[in-house]
């Protein structure tokens, strides 16, 4: 079944786990997710970012895509996977990663997530709050579950890296969630989003060991939720590289510190790069494999886009010929259907 959040986030709490969520980009990424999961009978969070629905609804470059193309990709999403999760035995959560403004939040909503998050966290303070406190008044009124975000997290967020990291401060933290009453924040203790991590990362969780006594002290629970957590697996980086990529210094976070930050109160876990990174891999040896491919009518275009974007590891880039083929009107033909089906 379909569900809130925020049932989760007291089961994560009440048993100490940290439960995962995993970005997606794809359907065929939904139901993968979706299996595991049930192959470990655990709850699955799956989750669509601002631009994941911007590129599903839309047809052209997904980075500059309109309201209009997020309302359309999180309707997408959102019947696809409250069909899956009609026919599972594990609970299903849809959750808006990133949210930018209320009209995309809306726009998920009414698509069927049943979670948003709203990231006002690169506004002044005050504007963050007052933001924030728009979304709960719309999300709550229809049982959709909210987080927010405190701290400015180093690296690649929105598109735009930075380097510079401001980690969320406890006591703004309680002050924050008080005034915004956000069922999970988004804190800022040393991940950071992408696949160049830098190297050993230690996390400050004295940070989420500091927030959560504030909290107990206070009697209100909050979720803290940890952004930027992928592990990069080297011999997924190794295995690009071998099949013609080019990814450089590519560092995560250890499971060992992942393990360290759930026992100091971590209870939701952003996972996206990981996966690009498994994607970009399986298509490249894809392409690999089948040379003939090059001249295919169809996919010709992915193949010269493998070989002109060595580093790119955000697959949406190499699926826009597929959406394009069949928006085009072409046939989905086999070479087509071979690759949706393998990646
Ligand atoms: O946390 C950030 C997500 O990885 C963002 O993904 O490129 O779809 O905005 P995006
Ligand atoms: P990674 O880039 O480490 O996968 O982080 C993903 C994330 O925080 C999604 O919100
Ligand atoms: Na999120
Ligand atoms: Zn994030």
């Amino acid at each position: 079944p379909l569900i809130p959040l925020m049932p989760l986030l007291h089961a994560t709490e009440r048993y100490r786990f940290g439960q995962p969520a995993f970005n997606v980009n794809t359907i065929a990424q939904v139901k993968a997710i979706i299996e595991v999961h049930e192959m470990f009978r655990s709850p699955a969070l799956i989750q669509g970012a601002d631009l994941a629905n911007g590129f599903m609804g839309g047809r052209t470059d997904f980075i500059s895509s309109t309201i209009e193309d997020k309302r359309k990709g999180a309707k997408l999403l959102g019947d696809a996977v409250k069909k899956y999760a009609e026919n599972s035995p594990i609970p299903i959560v849809l959750h808006l990663d990133h949210g930018k403004d209320l009209e995309s939040v809306k726009a998920a909503i009414d698509g069927g997530y049943t979670s948003v998050m709203i990231d006002g966290s690169s506004l002044p303070y005050e504007e963050n709050i007052e933001l924030t406190q728009e979304v709960v008044k719309y999300a709550h009124a229809r049982g959709v579950t909210v987080e927010g975000e405190l701290g400015v997290l180093a690296g690649v967020e929105d598109h735009v890296f930075s380097n510079q990291s401001t980690y969320t401060n406890p006591l703004q933290a309680l002050d924050f969630i008080k005034r915004t009453e956000v069922d999970s924040l988004a804190i800022s203790y040393g991940t950071m989003h992408g696949p160049n991590k830098g190297k050993d990362v230690k996390l400050r969780r004295e940070i989420v060991v500091a927030i959560k006594e504030i909290l107990r002290h206070e009697g209100i629970f909050c979720a803290i939720v940890s952004h930027g957590s992928s592990t990069i697996p080297g011999h997924i980086v190794d295995e690009i590289n071998g099949y013609g990529g080019i990814v450089e210094g590519a560092q995560g976070i250890s499971i060992g510190e992942l393990k360290k930050a759930i026992s100091a109160g971590i209870n939701k876990i952003n996972v996206d790069t990981d996966i690009r990174l498994a994607t970009t891999r399986n298509l490249r040896e894809l392409f690999m494999k089948s040379p003939a491919m090059k001249n295919s009518d169809s996919v010709g275009a992915i193949y010269q886009l493998l070989e002109e974007n060595r580093k790119q590891v955000d697959p949406r880039v190499f699926f826009q010929p597929i959406m394009d083929t069949v928006t085009s009107g072409k046939i989905l033909d086999d070479d087509v259907a071979a690759i949706i089906n393998s990646v």
